[in-house]
């Protein structure tokens, strides 16, 4: 019997891979997940390195298992070798460099970016799959079908990408692009998209086969741009999560041309948690899965930033709200993306252990999607040791929120933003959120009365029982610790 090491590299790195990604769902074991995926993945990049310089590594089983190594072929030129080192070490340069420079705050646009990487990846994949097949003439029907599928994918994922990258760094407007038939536009890409697929099966070779492909390309590249445009700033949180997904099913496509097994694994398993990822915010927002997917599909195009007159709003002190929490028993924190702009969560963090240390019930409330990123508000808490118990979701706060004495609102806006169930014209109709107004009292800290990423006014400022504490949300939770 013989065993190749590479595949039983595979299995280790995807074992590994599932562990991690069990291990990121909960607070107390994500860091092992992470751990656990790092080493994965190194493991898969070791052997898949290895393989690609020295040729095959096989390992001959003699009776008490892997004994001993053969190289079987050197697979791989000397040009090519010094071509792929030359791209490792300026890839792993550019991600070391972008990775050191990223603010938390910059994250979710950096993401969108490496999703673009991984479908244009799968495109350059297909293409050159496409080339070899076409120089030696010799076109399996399936082999037709996955490079087909890859492209589409990978382009569609691409250029959407890039719209979601520009949508989040603020460098083109968030508002959803509203063509006229734009649901009409989605459906007829997709048909075409199948038409096509029968046709480059049936009809690989010569122009025909060139001119199907590149037609299907252009194609996917506008329908990504397309299906991004058409999603509104208030959706983009499950725009990136579904990227993330199409990024997954791309690199499967482009590993069932590589013939890679662990691509093909390492992308179904991406692919597939980003879709049920996908569709937990959709819950967590209340919108329709397959609305959000299909480019904004029966979004009614709100208009957002509409000014309504909510009367006059409250200022309080750093001193004043000292003495607001000295007499309260009960306090929740809601942090929003203000406290990441803010790095806020270390003072936050020490505000709370004062409270808690005088006999405060002090409990946070997170959005699942406040900030920027999804758990981005726990990941902030976390490395500011708030411990994980009083750190609660937002259906397990909503009720208890109105036999709350104070809630401090610490840089959130849309995400306790009661537009969202009292009216329903707003962008953000119908999205569940914070319920803070319904505690004795609100502070909001923030530096003016902007509005949030939704680009939605928000009536909470205008409540009798809410007061804003204008500044930089970290300055003004140290004067409130010093008042104390
Ligand atoms: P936002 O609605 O974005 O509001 C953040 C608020 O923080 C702003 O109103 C801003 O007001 C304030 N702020 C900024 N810097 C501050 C500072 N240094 N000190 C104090 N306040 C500061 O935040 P949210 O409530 O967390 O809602 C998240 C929004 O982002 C949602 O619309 C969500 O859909 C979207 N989004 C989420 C994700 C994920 S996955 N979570 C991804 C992309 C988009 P000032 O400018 O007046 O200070």
């Amino acid at each position: 019997m013989r065993a190749t090491l590479i595949d039983g590299s595979f299995i280790i790195a995807g074992l590994l891979f599932i562990l991690a990604l069990a291990g990121l769902s909960k607070h107390e074991t994500s860091r092992r997940g992470n751990i656990l995926g790092a080493i994965g993945m190194a493991i898969a990049l070791i052997f898949i390195i290895a393989g690609t310089v020295m040729g095959t590594f096989n390992v001959v089983d003699t009776n008490f298992g892997w004994q001993s190594i053969e190289i079987v072929t050197a697979a791989a030129p000397s040009w090519a070798i010094i071509a792929i080192a030359i791209a490792l070490a300026g890839g792993a340069a550019i991600g070391i460099l972008k990775a050191l420079k990223v603010e938390m705050t910059g994250m979710p646009e950096l993401i969108a970016l490496f999703h673009s990487f991984v479908g244009l990846a799968a495109v350059l994949v297909g293409w050159t799959s496409y080339v070899e097949s076409a120089a030696s003439d010799h076109f399996d029907a399936l082999h037709s079908g996955e490079l087909f599928v890859g492209v589409f994918i990978g382009a569609v994922t691409f250029t959407g990408s890039i719209i979601a990258y520009l949508k989040l760094s603020a460098k083109i407007k968030s508002a959803p692009l509203m063509l006229p038939g734009r649901n009409i536009l989605n459906l007829g890409a997709l048909v075409a998209f199948f038409v096509l697929t029968v046709l480059f099966v049936l009809n690989p070779a010569g122009a025909a086969g060139l001119g199907l492909l590149s037609v299907m390309t252009l194609l996917a590249l506008l329908l990504g741009l397309h299906l991004v445009a058409s999603i509104g700033g208030g959706d983009m949180p499950v725009v990136v999560s579904m990227l993330n997904s199409y990024s997954g099913w791309a690199a499967a496509a482009a590993g069932f041309t590589l013939e890679n097994d662990l691509l093909i694994i390492t992308g179904a398993l991406v692919g597939s948690s980003g879709a049920y990822l996908s569709y937990i915010m959709c819950k967590a927002m209340n919108r329709s899965f397959i609305s959000v997917i299909a480019g904004g599909f029966g979004s009614d195009g709100a208009v957002v930033g509409e000014t309504k007159d909510y009367g006059e709003h409250r200022e309080t002190s750093a001193a004043e709200v000292a003495e607001m929490l000295k007499n309260a028993s009960s306090v929740v924190i809601t942090p929003g993306y203000g406290m990441a702009v803010a790095q806020a969560q270390g003072t936050v963090a020490d505000l709370t252990s004062r409270l808690r240390d005088k006999g405060v019930n002090v409990r946070f409330g997170i959005h699942p999607v406040a900030g920027r990123l999804p758990g981005h508000m726990n990941v902030l808490l976390a490395e500011a040791k708030v411990p994980y118990d009083i750190v609660l979701e937002m259906d397990e706060i909503n009720d208890d929120l109105k036999d709350t004495d104070v809630v401090l609102v610490i840089g959130a806006n849309d995400t306790v933003n009661p537009a969202a169930t009292e009216d329903p014209s707003s962008p953000i109709a119908g999205m569940p959120v914070l319920e803070v107004w319904n505690a004795d009292q609100v502070v909001v800290f923030k530096r003016s009365m902007a509005t949030g990423y939704a680009g939605v006014q928000n009536p909470l400022f205008f409540k009798e029982n809410a007061a804003m504490l204008f500044g930089d949300a970290k300055e003004r939770v140290g004067d409130i610790i010093q008042a104390l």
